[in-house]
């Protein structure tokens, strides 16, 4: 068969490239090994993560909170199953949207692994049969997996990694995270509130690398409150089944810790096995992704790659602009991804959310900048939802006042975040967001006041 267009790997990143390439008239096919479309985000990641957050935040609010609002509930239970089920069936609904999405753009889809053949072939195995394709564009969306980390035995039952954390059938009494990363503190939340006692081992000295410190930190606080135990400079080395069936993780300098589960969340590397790349004439970097130009061409002409397996932060929404620009680039020349504007959101309790640069940043490269900081303690709405943890912290340039990033910790921040990039996206100003009207009351506000906090005029703090 010859298309114009061939994606290998339905993910967010090749799903949504392969819509927009149909979009744009090009013959389109997808690759995708799995019987479900919709990549890590849908089946193992995102969705299910966020369809657990719910659930379980549900559950905790049901026992600890309802009562502040004057609700009176007993007898309140968990029902895990149900609550598997129902993240089972999100899911389910989901990719199946996806294939419906497929058939609307006259999508044609191959299911089998899918592997660069050279001169524009790419050749599919589903076990049983071979096809080979031809395309006049080859597009490589294969995505990530859990990074191993030597001395952790990974048995996918007693020590797994975020798949298992999905589906564990009963709570584990103590649960220990390797990793203090957005998985660790994402999933991590979802069996603490279940009633697991949760501690996080992290090798470096702070939690959620790469965000702002000061939001981390605020973060460590509150999730500490919440009942979280971190061991910071704690470098696992390793994670085993003992004689008598208990896990034991191991770090340097410090006594063994026995648990029933451990996570495994120290990252995730790129899906490149068995696409027979070094035939075609394409290396991999260090770090095992593809290198690509602006266009998110490879070395071969005609073979592309975005999302997880090139450079950037492993972020389903990230590879989906990407995955948009490189098929408009390939039809209409031109396409676009604004790196400083991608949010990046962790679904604790609270969120915390963030776009541009963080204030590390700024000051390694010595860029001035005014900061604007805004309490939600100060929000009369998360006053009024009870949510009054974090805040909102907006730092523009000290000349031109530019936003350069904002860094939000507290309640819906993944939210309130949206407006903040698209003022990066639109090159606004401090001004501009303290000068547009905000509803009240909304949590937004706090977005508007931060803004006015840049110019020391908070009018609420
Ligand atoms: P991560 O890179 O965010 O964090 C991994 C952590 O493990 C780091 O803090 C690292 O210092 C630590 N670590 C490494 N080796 C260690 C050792 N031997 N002992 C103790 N700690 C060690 O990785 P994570 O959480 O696994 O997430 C992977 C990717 O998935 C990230 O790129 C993330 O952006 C993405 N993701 C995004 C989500 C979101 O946007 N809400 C949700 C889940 C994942």
């Amino acid at each position: 068969m010859t298309h114009d267009l061939i994606v290998i790997g339905a993910g967010p990143g090749g799903y949504v490239a392969a819509i927009r390439a149909a979009q744009l008239g090009l013959n389109t096919a997808i690759i995708e090994k799995e019987s479900a479309l919709g990549g890590t985000c849908l089946r193992v990641g995102c969705i299910p993560s966020k369809a657990l957050l719910e659930s379980s935040e549900k559950y905790h609010e049901a026992k600890e909170e309802l009562h502040r609002h004057g609700v009176d509930v007993s007898g309140v239970a968990l029902n895990l199953p149900t609550m598997l089920s129902r993240k089972d069936q999100v899911v389910t609904a989901l990719t199946r949207g996806i294939d419906s999405l497929m058939k609307k753009n006259k999508i044609t889809r191959y299911i089998g692994h899918g592997s660069l053949s050279g001169g524009g072939k790419v050749h599919v195995d589903d076990g049983k049969e071979k096809k080979e394709l031809t395309a006049k564009y080859i597009l490589v969306a294969t995505g990530s997996k859990s990074a191993p980390l030597r001395g952790v035995n990974v048995d996918g039952v007693q020590i797994g990694t975020s798949t298992e954390a999905l589906s564990y059938s009963e709570v584990p009494k103590r649960l220990a995270v390797i990793g203090a990363g957005v998985i660790g503190l994402e999933l991590g939340s979802v069996w603490k509130r279940l009633g697991s006692n949760v501690t996080v081992f992290e090798y470096l000295d702070r939690i959620l690398p790469g965000m702002d410190s000061e939001v981390a930190a605020e973060a460590q606080k509150i999730l500490t409150k919440q009942g979280f135990e971190f061991r910071l400079k704690s470098k696992v080395t390793s994670a085993k089944i003992n004689a008598a069936g208990a896990c034991v993780v191991e770090c340097e300098g410090a006594e063994p810790f026995v648990c029933d589960k451990v996570l495994l969340a120290v990252g995730r590397i790129p899906n490149t096995e068995k696409l027979n790349l070094e035939p075609v004439g394409i290396l991999l970097d260090k770090r095992g992704r593809f290198p690509v130009n602006n266009h998110f061409e490879s070395a071969v002409k005609g073979i592309y790659a975005i999302g997880d397996v090139i450079v950037g932060p492993m972020l389903a929404h990230k590879a989906e602009e990407e995955g948009v620009a490189c098929v408009e680039g390939i039809v209409t020349g031109y396409g676009h991804v604004n790196y400083d504007a991608i949010p990046g959101v962790v679904y604790t309790n609270p969120e915390i959310a963030s776009v541009g640069k963080t204030e590390d940043e700024l000051k390694e490269a010595k860029i001035e900048y005014k900061k604007g900081v805004f309490p939600f303690l100060a929000n009369g709405r998360a006053r009024a939802i009870n949510s009054t943890d974090g805040r909102v912290k907006m730092l523009a340039d000290a000349k031109t006042d530019r936003i350069l990033g904002v860094h939000i910790i507290g309640p819906h921040a993944g939210d309130l975040i949206a407006e903040c990039a698209n003022a990066i996206e639109f090159g606004a100003s401090s001004e501009d967001i303290a000068r547009a009207c905000h509803a009240h009351p909304t949590l937004a506000e706090a977005v508007k006041e931060a803004a006015y906090a840049v110019s020391n005029r908070a009018i609420h703090f």
